[in-house]
């Protein structure tokens, strides 16, 4: 059953010519790093759940589908609404195909677990930044009393006594995944459990007012300590979901990037700090109007530095767009990556549309300005397909982009959003044509 996923015998690409500024509104869909774990934490409500301003993409669209072979009662209203009923649903094994093509799919082994005391999947898909450990999300399901096994492709897990058992966890590492993991199995344990040195991004204050909405008691997200004591059930109820940070970030690095100005509506002015900040040092001018944002470029761009941190520093996911911009930056600037090992590989993209950028490690040191040149490129994950988005935007000549199957994991309706700020941007859809069958040679 497909939501709202679109065709897939097709391999799009987008097509962009360059030099033109953004100017009008742009409406921000749900957060997608809330939704991938708010839909696995529905798993844990006996009851009807009603989502509001779920962003309909890839990733959303397959976690529904995955619920629903799991017995769930999938119904999307439409605006970016779905109704999920898991009063009945069970353990599946028709959902590995999708577990492995997603990052968030993990999420379901702490849902799973709290829902039924066991729990099985397969290691988890996702953006390729090097190596993309778990070890944090086993200590803490271990350390709730769950028995872990990750061979074979899988992670499969059973609660001694067939429930987990509220205790105190202290992170080795601040993760958004191990984090959101550990709050969703601690839900329904028994007991008390303290996580200390946790992840304190927005998505993970929205998912835990998701579950105290849905009878949970979860205090202290958003802070570096979270406690939770466990309940038996959670009830059903209805929930609207955050505008997503990066989507917002994106729009407001592009208009930086081109030139012009744009208003962002329904965002959180106070989730985009640091970057308003980073884009007003380069130049960029920022005003906030409650849930609105507007954002001008009309002064020349200047080169800055920066390094990714966890929330509420400057957010990873903003690295390959904000480098980008910097490109056209006069000057010299160096962006360390602090958080994955080898976030840089669209650099090699953006070099063959002229960019001059330096790759040592963790850090990229960017000489400005350059004029980008229209090519031939790829997207080589999700953030890093933004980013040559916004390269093609102000690139000389034409633009064309492969593999935009991975922006389309995590952006709605992008090509659409940037075409009513005035970009002269399209899909083409080549049909992905089935391999020849070999004839039988008898
Ligand atoms: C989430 O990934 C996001 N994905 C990522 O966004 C984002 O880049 C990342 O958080 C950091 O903000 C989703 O929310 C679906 P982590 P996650 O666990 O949870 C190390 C996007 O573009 N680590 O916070 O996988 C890890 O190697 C995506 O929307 C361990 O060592 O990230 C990294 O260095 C891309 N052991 C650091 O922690 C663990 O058990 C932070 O990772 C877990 C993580």
């Amino acid at each position: 059953m497909v939501i709202f996923l679109k065709r897939t015998d097709t391999l799009d690409k987008y097509v962009i010519r360059g030099g033109r500024q953004l100017h009008g509104e742009v409406d921000i869909s749900g957060a997608k790093n809330a939704a991938v774990a708010i839909i696995p934490a529905a798993l844990m409500v006996k009851g009807v759940c009603r989502l509001e301003n779920i962003p309909e993409i890839s990733d959303t669209d397959k976690l529904l589908q995955i619920l629903s072979r799991m017995g769930a009662r999938v119904s999307y209203l439409g605006k970016n609404a779905v109704e999920l009923d898991c009063t009945s649903v069970h353990m599946s094994d028709d959902i590995y195909d999708m577990t492995r093509t997603i990052r968030a799919s993990y999420y379901l082994i702490g849902s799973m677990l709290g829902r039924f005391g066991e729990a099985k999947s397969t290691m988890p898909g996702g953006c390729n930044f090097g190596v993309r450990p778990i070890d944090q999300h086993i200590k803490g399901m271990v350390a709730l009393g769950a028995e872990m096994d990750t061979g074979g492709g899988f992670i499969t897990a059973k609660a001694k006594g067939g429930r987990l058992r509220g205790c105190k966890i202290f992170l080795d590492k601040v993760s958004v995944g191990a984090t959101i993991n550990v709050m969703l199995a601690a839900t329904l344990a028994e007991g008390r459990t303290v996580i200390e040195n946790v992840a304190r991004e927005p998505h993970i204050v929205d998912l835990a007012n998701f579950l105290n909405s849905m009878g949970a008691d979860i205090r202290g997200a958003g802070t570096d300590v979270i406690k939770i004591r466990g309940v038996d059930s959670l009830h059903g109820g209805a929930y609207t979901l955050i505008p997503d940070q990066i989507e917002a970030g994106t729009y407001m690095a592009a208009v930086t990037a081109t030139g012009g100005e744009i208003i962002l509506n329904n965002v959180i002015p106070k989730h985009l700090e640091c970057i308003s900040a980073k884009l007003t040092e380069m130049g960029a001018e920022v005003e906030e109007y409650g849930d609105r944002v507007l954002v001008r470029r009309t002064q020349p761009l200047r080169h800055t530095n920066l390094k990714t941190r966890p929330y509420p520093g400057f957010p990873t996911d903003m690295q390959p767009q904000l480098s980008t911009v910097l490109c056209l930056a006069d000057g010299v600037s160096v962006v360390t990556e602090g958080i994955w090992d080898n976030r840089y590989k669209y650099v090699n993209e953006l070099r063959k549309m002229g960019a001059e950028i330096q790759v040592d490690g963790k850090t990229a040191i960017i000489e400005g300005p350059v004029q980008l040149r229209g090519a031939p490129v790829a997207a080589c994950d999700l953030r890093a397909g933004a980013a040559m988005l916004i390269a093609g935007l102000v690139a000389e000549g034409e633009t064309t982009i492969e593999d935009v199957i991975y922006i389309e994991r995590g952006y709605q309706d992008f090509v659409g959003k940037l075409q009513r700020l005035g970009a002269d941007v399209r899909v083409v859809s080549v049909p992905d044509e089935p391999c020849p069958a070999v004839p039988d040679v008898g």
